[in-house]
């Protein structure tokens, strides 16, 4: 089964390109550099002949028929938007991977018997909403109400957000899928670490994605003049904040070397009044951990927070959580790794299984059916950062792996 490699890399160039031109590589869901991203994926979509359309969560789906329409679809694809900053490559690369595989299948004259739906999973990553994996949890049915009234800070709720960009967040149910309604879904995506490219390891094939929880973590203090207020009588919000950062860091630290490894990261905050002549009043904390142990995720922040009460209280500061989203540890399916395997070796490239540190649209789509994930390396490992880089052979890789993953599932797959 062959793929247009050269396609594939002209598109991967292109698309990267539709970027915010004062911090490449940037475009962020829900704004205009993000339409102009996905108008150009509905031509290239369309192009390809696939019938396309934006879902009523906001998902571009690009859809080739089967011979059998009894069949459920096997799904590919992966997300379009990107962190600020960061991304070249995480996510473009699932998406066209999947239009290049259904491509090359439609010019070959290659009947598939299920069908095949191309997804560009709306804001996969966390959006200015504080929610990531939008348009998988509306695959899922696991979208709430409270997050639809989730606000930006210029006071869009998430329900405005999914009209927005072409979605009918009054008919999420439309696109709801149950258990069991989606025979595969298989993401091509960088690594995203160092694994493969210090093994020399063309691909690899995800066991299971870390469960994420992520809680707002809210220090109140007292605002104050920076000169005029005595170091005893000040209720610093920020320097609450240092301690709890510095306890997470630790406390995760010393679970690097666990069998299931956790990781906790404060990567946003807000400070208010954010001046540089007033005691800081208010620090508002992002808190996320991530692990394959499913309880210890669970319970990282809340125990932080319970241990650290006393500390602050002692500095005057009052401080609270509240969750914002938490999502279990997923599996991938044994039958999907084993095709991605078999697959690898058929085209002769080397392969290992790894488990996945960074989260997917995948655990969403898991609720709906079986799902896989196939790695390429990137240079240095480096992600969610300007330098984040691949080969074009490395991109080729991936798709070729899921082409042939699509022929052995579409052949053995009810
Ligand atoms: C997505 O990139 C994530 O791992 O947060
Ligand atoms: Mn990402
Ligand atoms: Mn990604």
């Amino acid at each position: 089964m062959s793929i247009d490699a050269d396609r594939l890399w002209r598109r991967i160039e292109a698309l990267s390109k539709l970027t915010d031109p004062d911090r490449p590589w940037t475009r962020r869901s829900f704004r205009p550099r993000f339409l102009e991203g996905r108008e150009w994926l509905a031509a290239e979509f369309r192009t390809a002949g696939l019938a396309t359309g934006i879902d009523a969560g906001g998902n571009l789906v690009g859809r080739l028929a089967g011979a059998d329409p009894s069949l459920k679809p096997i799904i590919l694809g992966s997300h379009s938007d990107t962190v600020p900053s960061g991304g070249r490559y995480d996510g473009i690369l699932g998406v066209l991977a999947g239009l290049e595989v259904a491509q090359s299948f439609i010019e070959r004259g290659d009947r598939l018997r299920h069908s095949l739906e191309i997804y560009d999973f709306l804001a996969e990553e966390p959006s200015e909403f504080g929610l990531s994996c939008i348009g998988s949890r509306a695959l899922a049915g696991a979208l709430t109400g409270a997050q639809l009234a989730m606000t930006r800070p210029d006071g869009m709720t998430l329900r405005e957000g999914i009209a927005y960009v072409g979605g009918r967040p009054d008919e999420l149910g439309s696109v709801r899928r149950g258990p069991d309604s989606v025979a595969a879904y298989v993401e091509v995506h960088i690594e995203q670490g160092r694994v493969l490219e210090n093994e020399g390891v063309a691909i690899g094939v995800v066991t299971d994605i870390v469960g994420i929880r992520r809680e707002r973590i809210t220090i109140t203090g007292r605002a104050d003049h920076a000169g005029a207020t005595p170091m005893p009588l000040r209720a610093d919000a920020l320097v609450g904040a240092a301690k709890l950062i510095e306890a997470a860091y630790q406390r995760a630290s010393a679970r690097s070397r666990d069998a299931q490894p956790l990781v906790a990261t404060v990567g946003r905050i807000e400070v208010s009044p954010n001046a540089a002549n007033a005691v800081p009043g208010e620090a508002v904390l992002i808190l996320e951990a991530r692990s394959g142990d499913e309880a210890a995720v669970k319970l990282f922040g809340e125990t932080l927070v319970r241990d650290l009460t006393p500390e602050l209280a002692k500095l005057r500061l009052h401080v609270a959580s509240e969750p914002i989203s938490s999502v279990s540890p997923t599996a991938c399916a044994p039958a999907v790794r084993a095709a991605i395997a078999q697959a690898a070796a058929s085209l002769g490239l080397s392969s290992r299984e790894m488990p996945s540190g960074a989260g997917h649209d995948g655990m969403f789509v898991a609720a709906a059916g079986p799902i896989g994930m196939i790695f390429v390396p990137c240079r240095d490992g480096r992600s969610h950062a300007p330098e984040e880089a691949i080969e074009p052979h490395q991109a080729a890789d991936g798709a070729r792996v899921l082409a042939e993953t699509v022929r052995l599932l579409d052949a053995t797959l009810g």
